[in-house]
């Protein structure tokens, strides 16, 4: 666990491959992928890697391109940095079976609506993504050409894949990640790269999500102090406050949490090149921590100094103290919200609800499951996101009763009713409507959900999937009810029904 930053069923897994063991398995979760399915997916997206590495070597146009940047051939070959070529059906000449469903859902082709298969990536500097083990599991494309869009493009979530949860630049960076004691948390493909070739090897970066608390954790697991150092624009101040409020479940008292904020003009990027690795270390030593970046963040529309200003900010305190549990980190910036907003800590332990931390044991590791989501819930978090895609249709094929079923019903009815609106004015609604964990959980999720994905392409796939789910447990529903009956009782409906249900329910009859 401590040497490969694994967690513990994983090096179980490791080691029992290691020795030719298979490790007995509850069964499976739904939606996990088996064994072999993972295996040939691994094995696609190898192939594909190695095609686009040698690909690069073939391409003056995007070693050009790559050089301009500033990068080093050793850094790019560290990376292994490759390139899809332009063109529709590249990849049938590392495929021969380009037909194999391993290739859709290993993201590196897409169908169109008439069926119609071709590359995913096309005409694009490719960054393959590795698991901890060095295992490609995905990849990050950016166009070369500046009019394409977007301008990186990303595999899809996948059984290997899960964005929420990998780290772009883990692989290479363990071990310096290690040395320094410190991980580096940075936005962007090529910040990582560039600052490894600057000498800084301990950054890695999320992945088109915001920074999630399973991030954190894996961190965590490998380094003491984080520090995030995000782009010095206003994506990248809005990027660094989500990577905060996101961290707070995962805060235990021996982590050092800081935020670099760039000047505006500057990403880690142009930064390391402009100013060099000695400057950029200089400014992580004075990073600001975590609890003064909150306290700041609280107070910076806020004088404090009517009664109502202190009521918001201890409105606006509120649920972030909830999520802390570090006893002491907590205890610490609990005193500092109660003298700002200038009562004492026993007034403010009996206004507000918060958890008690002599509960907590001191070195408490939050627990932290791997979760996929429901292809409901992911429809749902879609629409909020997008809620313009919404189709007076889907309530129609969206049944059932369920908390699940209910909730997709209520998305829809909601997004229907305000179909230009944020996904704030959607969850507010929403919150009257659903079960209040269901309604924690998605708001949970829609703060780490992909925020580059294809939304309407990724919609009218799921809506199709769950239509024809939907269908075939009425059709199973319905079967049952009817094969009850004895055939004289059958209404003329029925008849029909059992009759387009052709032999299956015939011989279920019989
Ligand atoms: P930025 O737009 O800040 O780009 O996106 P960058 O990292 O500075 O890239 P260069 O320097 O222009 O090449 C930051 C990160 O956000 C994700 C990528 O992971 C990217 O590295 N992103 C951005 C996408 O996934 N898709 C996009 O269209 C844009
Ligand atoms: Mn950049």
């Amino acid at each position: 666990m401590e040497y490969q930053g694994l967690s513990f069923v994983e090096a179980i897994q490791d080691l029992a491959k290691m020795a030719g063991l298979t490790v007995p398995q509850e069964a499976r979760d739904v939606g996990q992928p088996s064994a072999k399915v993972v295996l040939g997916l691994q094995d696609a997206l190898q192939q594909a890697a190695n095609f686009y590495k040698a690909e690069l070597k073939k391409t003056p146009r995007a070693i050009d391109y790559l050089k301009a940047r500033g990068l080093s051939g050793e850094v790019a070959a560290k990376f292994q940095i490759g390139y899809a070529p332009a063109g529709w059906q590249n990849l049938k000449h590392v495929f021969p079976h380009y037909e194999n469903e391993v290739l859709g859902i290993a993201g590196l082709v897409v169908e169109n609506e008439q069926g119609r298969r071709y590359d995913r990536f096309r005409d694009r500097i490719m960054f393959p993504i590795h698991d901890q083990k060095g295992q490609v599991i995905g990849f990050g494309g950016r166009v070369i050409n500046p009019i394409d869009t977007p301008k990186y493009y990303n595999s899809p979530e996948t059984p290997v894949f899960q964005k929420g949860h990998e780290l772009y630049g883990l692989f290479l960076a363990r071990r310096a990640i290690r040395d320094a004691g410190r991980a580096l948390v940075v936005e962007g493909y090529m910040d990582v790269v560039a600052l490894a070739q600057y000498g800084i090897e301990y950054a890695v970066a999320a992945l088109g999500t915001a920074t999630t608390p399973y991030h954190i954790t894996k961190l965590m697991r490998q380094a003491d102090e984080i520090v995030f150092c995000f782009d010095g624009d206003n994506a990248g101040l809005t990027a660094a406050w989500r990577a905060a409020m996101n961290a707070l479940p995962a805060l235990t008292d021996g982590l050092k949490l800081s935020f670099l904020f760039l000047p505006k003009e500057h990403d880690p990027d142009s930064y390391v090149r402009e100013f060099g690795k000695v400057r950029f270390e200089l400014e992580i030593q004075s990073a600001m921590p975590l609890s003064q970046y909150i306290l700041k963040h609280l107070s910076e529309d806020n004088s404090l100094q009517s009664q109502e200003d202190r009521v918001r900010f201890l409105n606006e305190a509120e649920p972030i103290l909830q999520q802390i549990n570090a006893p002491r980190s907590a205890m610490f910036l609990r005193k500092k919200v109660a003298e700002l907003a200038q009562i004492s800590i026993e007034e403010m332990h009996g206004l507000l609800k918060l958890p008690n931390l002599n509960k907590v044991p001191v070195k408490a590791k939050p627990k932290l499951t791997r979760t996929t989501l429901s292809m409901q819930r992911r429809f749902c978090l879609m629409l909020l996101m997008q809620p313009s895609l919404v189709d007076k249709e889907d309530l129609g094929w969206a049944v059932g009763h369920t908390d699940e079923d209910l909730l997709l019903q209520q998305t829809i009815e909601t997004c229907l009713k305000h179909p230009n609106s944020k996904p704030v004015v959607i969850m507010r609604e929403l919150e009257q409507k659903v079960d209040a964990k269901v309604f924690l959980e998605l708001g949970r999720e829609l703060n780490v959900l992909d925020e580059t994905i294809d939304f309407s392409l990724e919609i009218s796939g799921a809506r199709s999937q769950l239509r024809d789910s939907y269908a075939q447990k009425i059709e199973a529903a319905l079967l049952l009810s009817v094969s009850e009956k004895p055939l004289s009782a059958l209404t003329e409906n029925e008849r029909l029904l059992l009759k387009s249900l052709g032999s299956k329910a015939r011989q279920k009859r019989v």
